[in-house]
């Protein structure tokens, strides 16, 4: 059975981007896809210091953390969903360290595990925050998952969400589509195997070192 982590960097377990959410993993259990749901906007998480640890140690040096606690998860899903309230048209400061450090110090591979953004805002800043959280996954050879609409929801409250009737609609096409992509995903291993990544090259200076 495939599986979906979905991380909650709001604050509010059940505010408007917990609504966005739900209304995924109900498509998502429908779809026959195991989902996890983890809210980190409420935990206090730190930034990346960028001191390398990771790259010997295989997780974040900040030891019993949250982002260690997801690593694991996110290694055994097939797909990741990050969903986020706008801030200041960005997503919210907790979930970028919490990305910043998860996407860094995992080791393991998350070539073609899905991902999708979702992002909650009351009026504007979504397309914005959108693209930041889009970022990591393309960076990561994770293809992503779209849906009828950019995915965003509108709110103040979890009530006012659950009004935006198309924003709901976006969620739940997200949510078939991205359980599509994984079955597919999963189909095509088997058959043709995961294409080949070229690691070997990291330009940074024109001598090429
Ligand atoms: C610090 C802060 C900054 C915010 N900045 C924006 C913003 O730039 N644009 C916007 O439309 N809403 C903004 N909001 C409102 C939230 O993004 C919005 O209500 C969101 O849907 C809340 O989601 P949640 O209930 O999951 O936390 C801000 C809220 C806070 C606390």
């Amino acid at each position: 059975m495939a599986k979906v982590l979905l991380i909650n960097g709001s604050p509010h377990a059940d505010g408007c981007t917990a609504a966005a959410l739900s209304e995924m993993i109900r498509v998502f259990s429908e779809e026959g896809i195991e989902t996890e749901l983890i809210t980190v906007g409420n935990k206090a998480i730190r930034g990346c210091i960028s001191c390398g640890a990771c790259a010997g140690l295989g997780k974040c040096v900040f030891g019993d953390d949250p982002v260690n606690e997801a690593a694991e998860k996110f290694r055994e899903a097939d797909g990741l969903v990050v969903g986020s309230p706008v801030y200041y048209a960005s997503p919210n400061g907790t979930l970028i360290s919490f990305l910043d450090r998860l996407f860094y110090s995992t080791p393991f591979s998350k070539h073609m595990k899905v991902g999708a953004a979702v992002v909650s805002c009351r009026r504007g800043g979504n397309t914005a925050s959108f693209d930041v959280l889009n970022k990591y996954f393309t960076i990561s050879g994770m293809p992503v998952a779209s849906s009828t609409y950019w995915n965003q929801v509108h709110g103040f409250t979890a009530e006012d969400v659950k009004k935006d009737l198309e924003g709901l609609q976006t969620m739940r096409n997200l949510a078939r589509n991205m359980a599509f992509l994984m079955k597919a995903i999963a189909d095509a291993k088997e058959k043709y195997g995961l294409p080949k990544q070229e690691t070997d090259v990291f330009t940074s200076f024109p001598d090429g070192k």
